[in-house]
């Protein structure tokens, strides 16, 4: 047998609980993510959180996230295995390897793990939810994209949201504009900070969205993307600007947004909140992947889409005082006076029946099942004394908030409960 902890076990560094009633709130998100998505014809897909390390070294040997924040280990058999800090490179990988028909047009939600300095809205386990789509080149789709991620943000009531959009053109375009940025920061070498000329060396873009205000003067006067986009690469861009503004979507063209995994190309955007830490204010981001289906052994195929990180958009919900999730109240609270054998048999009775009870166990005075009652926020209390318990009735009474104050109690026969309580205002289909 192992000893007992000389201190209670507690989670990881990084890593959280979530309890109820965040934990329901969490939910409600994802059921209207889902439903947004469902509602554009995507259909939901979930692939593994434990995928083979190669998987993830797609995702660019450049970028932090795959080089320092990866959780990766050698299975007892030696293969070398990955927790997924990120959800596109597992669908694809599902893609390529089921060759569903396209266009494939996916939602997808699940934990990441990146194993990040943790600070409020930056964890080392969170999660995302958000869409892909395999086989379609065509700009309209990006407008889609783009404007379901947007929408999705807004229908959380969240107002204060920036949706920043840029094309880090073809891959070709990518690769001599990376070649004049380094060119560039090169010649401003010693001007740079210890970090940032390692950055230099292993992924150049990166110093374009630094965050240091001390290098903003060299930021501004860098290249410019523009001049380094294909003619295709551009009027794709166009079009996609001209759809977003046709739709009604608003946006920032941001030219420096480079995004931190490697396999961008064309279209990239990002969602940032104006109400959180700016720090970890993108609420989500996605765009055009290059090469990532040939790059795990598929055919080119083209791809797009987002992610969404569900813990900073309720941080963000949180601060503008939006979405707090309060799911439908129960419909009912037993209070059992007879010995706790009519509780018993009436919730049972009435979640058959479709509706939500709750009760209290162990008894007690009516005053003390009453205060539970109050605050488990059901719409009524159905109490049950001894006198009603010989007459076969249940006394209905309407509890805080669900007309307490001008609401008489009224005595019910058993056989009417359930009608009774499917009438009240407050019931909700479950
Ligand atoms: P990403 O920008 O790395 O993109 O992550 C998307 C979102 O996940 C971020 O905007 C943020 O809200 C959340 N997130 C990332 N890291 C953390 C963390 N350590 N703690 C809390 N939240 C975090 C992607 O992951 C791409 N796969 C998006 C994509 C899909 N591109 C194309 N398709």
């Amino acid at each position: 047998m192992t000893d007992a902890p000389t201190e209670p076990f507690r989670a990881l560094t990084g890593m959280r609980d979530v309890l109820p009633p965040e934990a329901g709130r969490r939910r409600a998100l994802l059921a209207r993510f889902a439903a947004a998505a469902e509602r554009a014809g995507y259909a939901e897909v979930s692939v593994p959180v434990l995928e083979e390390l190669g998987v993830f070294e797609r995702l660019g040997e450049a970028t932090d996230v795959v080089t320092k924040e990866m959780y990766h280990f050698a299975d007892q058999d030696g293969t070398e295995l990955a927790l997924r800090p990120e959800l596109t490179a597992g669908v694809v990988r599902a893609f390529v390897q089921h060759a569903p028909t396209q266009p494939w047009k996916v939602w997808v939600a699940g934990t990441a793990f990146r194993r990040e300095r943790p600070q409020r809205g930056r964890y080392r386990m969170f999660d995302q939810v958000g869409v892909e789509v395999l086989g379609v080149d065509d700009p309209d789709l990006d407008v889609e994209v783009v404007a379901l991620a947007w929408q999705a943000l807004a229908d959380l009531g969240l107002r204060d949201v920036t949706l920043l959009v840029n094309s880090l053109g073809d891959h070709e375009d990518r690769a001599r504009y990376t070649e004049a940025v380094r060119a560039y920061f090169a010649s401003l070498r010693s001007a740079l900070s210890e970090a940032e000329q390692d950055t230099l060396d292993r992924n150049p873009l990166r110093l374009l969205d630094s965050k240091r205000p001390e290098l903003g003067p060299m930021v501004a006067a860098a290249p410019s993307l523009a001049e380094y986009r294909s003619d295709e690469a551009a009027a794709h861009y166009e079009r996609v600007l001209a759809g977003l503004r046709a739709v009604g979507v608003p946006y920032t063209e941001a030219p420096l947004l480079v995004r931190g995994l490697d396999y961008y190309r064309r279209t990239t955007f990002e969602l940032t909140s104006g109400a959180i830490d700016a720090a970890q204010n993108a609420l989500g981001g996605g765009g055009r992947y290059d090469r990532l289906a040939e790059d795990l052994g598929g055919r080119p195929t083209d791809g797009i889409g987002f992610a969404l990180g569900v813990d900073r958009v309720l941080l963000a919900c949180d601060a503008e005082g939006v979405f707090d999730g309060a799911g439908p109240a129960l419909d009912a609270f037993v209070v059992d006076l007879t010995g706790g054998e009519a509780a018993r048999d009436l919730t049972h009775e009435l979640r058959a029946a479709g509706l939500s009870a709750d009760r209290r166990f162990g008894g007690g005075s009516m005053r003390s099942q009453m205060k539970h009652a109050d605050r488990s926020g059901a719409s009524v209390a159905l109490i049950v004394g001894e006198d009603e318990l010989q007459a076969g009735e249940v006394t209905l009474r309407p509890l805080r908030g669900h007309g307490a104050d001008d609401g008489e109690q009224r005595r019910v026969r058993r056989e009417d409960l359930v009608a009774a309580l499917r009438a009240l205002p407050a019931h909700h289909d479950h």
